[in-house]
C-alpha cells in the first residue's frame, strides 16, 4: 500500500487524506507540509501487534525512532502496545517527555557517549544494546542506578550480504555496527558483559540493514545468533531471555513494489528461532522486532508547491517545487524513488507530460523525483509525494537556512499540528553573535 488508507478525490478533484482536502492543509500550514494519517498509522501498529500477538511463542514489537521520532506519534505508538528503540540522548529525551514507560526503551546506536549510557542507566531504560568494547568500558566506570542490574543486549554482526542500497544495510562484512561473529569479538564481548557486575546479559540482536524483502537473509541471521547463544550456554550455562531479531521489513514507495508481510515476516523468525533452540536444548526467549519505516512509511505525504518550470530542449523538463533534499534527502543519499501526483486539482489524465520534480536547494542532485509522468503542472499546484512517513522529517536539515516544515496530524477531518513550521528566529536560535 502506498498512500494512506483514508486517501479519497473529492467531488471537486482534491486529494484528501483523513478526510481533510490536502490543499486546505497546505493554505493552514504552509508548505511543505507533512501530513500523517492516524488511520494508517493506528492500522500498521494494529497489524505489527497483531503479528508479535499471534505467534507460538513471546514475541514484542519496538518502534525504531529513527524513522519518525516526533513525540506525538511515540506516545501514540506507544499507547497502543510498541516499545521504543532510540538511537540517541535526543532520541530518548524525545521518548521520554513523551511519556514512554523507561521500561519500553531499547538504547542503540555504535558509539554512545558517557552522558548518553549515563542517562539510559538513570531513566532507567529497559535494555541497553552494547555495540562495540567502548561502551563496556564507560558501562564498567558508571554508577549502578538501582540494585537491578542493567539489562543489556550484545549486538552481533553476522556478516550477512543483502539486497538493500549499501548505505542502508548493516549486517554486512565491512560494517561499523556491532561484534563480528566471524572473528573471536562476539564471544569476548560476553565474556567482558559476565564480568561486569552491574551489567546482566539479556541476550542478543542482529539486524541486517533498511527496506529488505527477502526474508531469508533475516531467517538465517537468526539462526545464526541461536547457534552463537547455544555455543555461550553451553560454554558458560548462560541463556538468552530476549533475542532481537532488528526491523528492516521493507514498504513500497512507487506503484510497482509489492510491501513484506509482515506476519509472515514475524512467523518465520519466531518459527526459526524457537526450532534452533529447541534444536539446541536452550529455553525459547522473548523474540523482538524493531519496525521502523514499515510502521510509518505509509502513514506520511509530503505535500509540496509547484513553482519555477525549466525545459531544456531534447533533454528534460524541471518542475521545481517549495522543498526537496532539505527535507526528503532520501532521493539524493539513496537514489530512493518516488511517485506523485497532483493534488489541488484532477489534471488532464489524458494529457501527462515527462519531467523532473527539482527541489529548491543550490545542489544539482536536489531532485525529488526523475522522470515521472504527470499532467501538466502549473505555478501554485500542489504536489503530494506518498510513503514519505518515514526517515523524512527526522533526516531535515536547515540546508540553505530552510525552515524545516510543520508535520499534521490528520483524523476524522480534523488535522492536529503534531510539530510546528520553523521560523527564521528559530534559524537564529542557537548562533553566538
Ligand atoms: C538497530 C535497528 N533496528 C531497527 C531499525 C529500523 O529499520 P526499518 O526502519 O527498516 O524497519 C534500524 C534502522 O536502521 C536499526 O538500525
Amino acid at each position: 500500500m502506498l498512500w494512506p488508507e483514508t486517501t479519497r478525490r473529492t467531488d471537486l478533484g482534491e486529494l484528501s487524506v483523513g478526510g481533510v482536502p490536502l490543499a486546505d492543509l497546505a493554505d493552514e500550514f504552509g508548505t511543505p507540509l507533512y501530513v500523517f494519517d492516524e488511520v494508517t498509522l493506528g492500522k500498521r501498529a494494529d497489524s505489527v501487534l497483531a503479528a508479535v500477538r499471534g505467534t507460538d511463542g513471546h514475541a514484542e514489537a519496538v518502534f525504531a525512532a529513527k524513522a519518525l521520532s516526533i513525540p506525538a506519534v511515540l506516545s501514540l505508538l506507544h499507547e497502543m502496545g510498541l516499545g521504543i528503540d532510540v538511537v540517541s540522548g535526543g532520541e530518548l529525551h524525545a521518548a521520554l517527555q513523551a511519556g514512554v514507560a523507561p521500561g519500553s526503551i531499547t538504547f542503540h546506536g555504535n558509539n554512545k557517549d558517557e552522558e548518553e549510557l549515563r542517562a539510559a542507566i538513570q531513566a532507567p531504560v529497559g535494555l541497553i544494546v552494547v555495540d562495540n568494547f567502548h561502551e563496556f568500558d564507560i558501562l564498567e566506570r558508571l554508577p549502578a542506578n538501582r540494585a537491578m542490574p542493567q539489562q543489556v543486549l550484545i549486538r552481533l554482526n553476522p556478516g550477512i550480504d543483502v539486497h538493500t542500497h549499501g548505505k542502508i544495510a548493516t549486517g554486512i562484512i565491512d560494517s561499523k555496527f556491532g561484534f563480528p561473529l566471524w572473528n573471536g569479538d562476539a564471544t569476548a564481548a560476553v565474556e567482558r558483559a559476565l564480568t561486569i557486575k552491574r551489567v546482566s546479559l539479556a541476550g542478543y540482536h542482529v539486524h541486517l540493514g533498511s527496506q529488505l524483502f527477502d526474508l531469508q537473509a533475516p531467517v538465517l541471521a537468526a539462526r545464526l545468533m541461536i547457534d552463537f547463544a547455544a555455543a555461550v550456554h553451553q560454554r558458560t550455562g548462560v541463556a538468552p531471555r530476549v533475542v532481537s531479531a532488528g526491523g528492516g521489513m521493507g514498504i513500497a514507495y512507487d506503484g510497482e513494489t509489492v510491501e513484506v508481510n509482515m506476519q509472515e515476516w514475524v512467523e518465520r523468525t519466531v518459527e526459526a528461532i524457537n526450532a534452533r533452540c529447541t534444536r539446541h536444548n536452550l529455553p525459547l526467549p522473548t523474540v523482538v522486532f524493531e519496525p521502523g519505516r514499515s510502521l510509518v512509511g505509509q502513514a506520511g505525504v509530503a505535500v509540496y508547491r509547484v513553482g519555477s518550470r525549466k525545459e531544456i530542449q531534447g533533454v528534460r523538463t524541471y518542475v521545481s517545487v517549495d522543498g526537496g533534499m532539505a527535507d526528503n534527502i532520501r532521493p539524493t543519499l539513496y537514489d530512493a524513488r518516488y511517485t506523485a501526483e497532483l493534488a489541488n486539482r484532477q489534471g488532464d489524465q489524458e494529457d501527462q507530460e515527462t519531467v523532473t520534480i527539482a527541489g529548491k536547494y543550490c545542489e544539482s542532485g536536489d531532485v525529488l523525483i526523475e522522470d515521472i509522468r504527470l499532467p501538466r503542472l502549473l505555478p501554485g499546484d500542489l504536489l503530494a509525494l506518498p510513503a514519505a512517513g518515514a526517515y523524512c522529517i527526522p533526516l531535515a536539515s536547515n540546508y540553505n537556512m530552510s525552515l524545516r516544515p510543520a508535520v499534521v496530524m490528520v483524523n476524522e477531518s480534523k488535522p492536529t499540528l503534531i510539530r510546528r513550521r520553523e521560523t527564521f528566529y528559530d534559524l537564529l536560535a542557537t548562533s553566538v553573535m
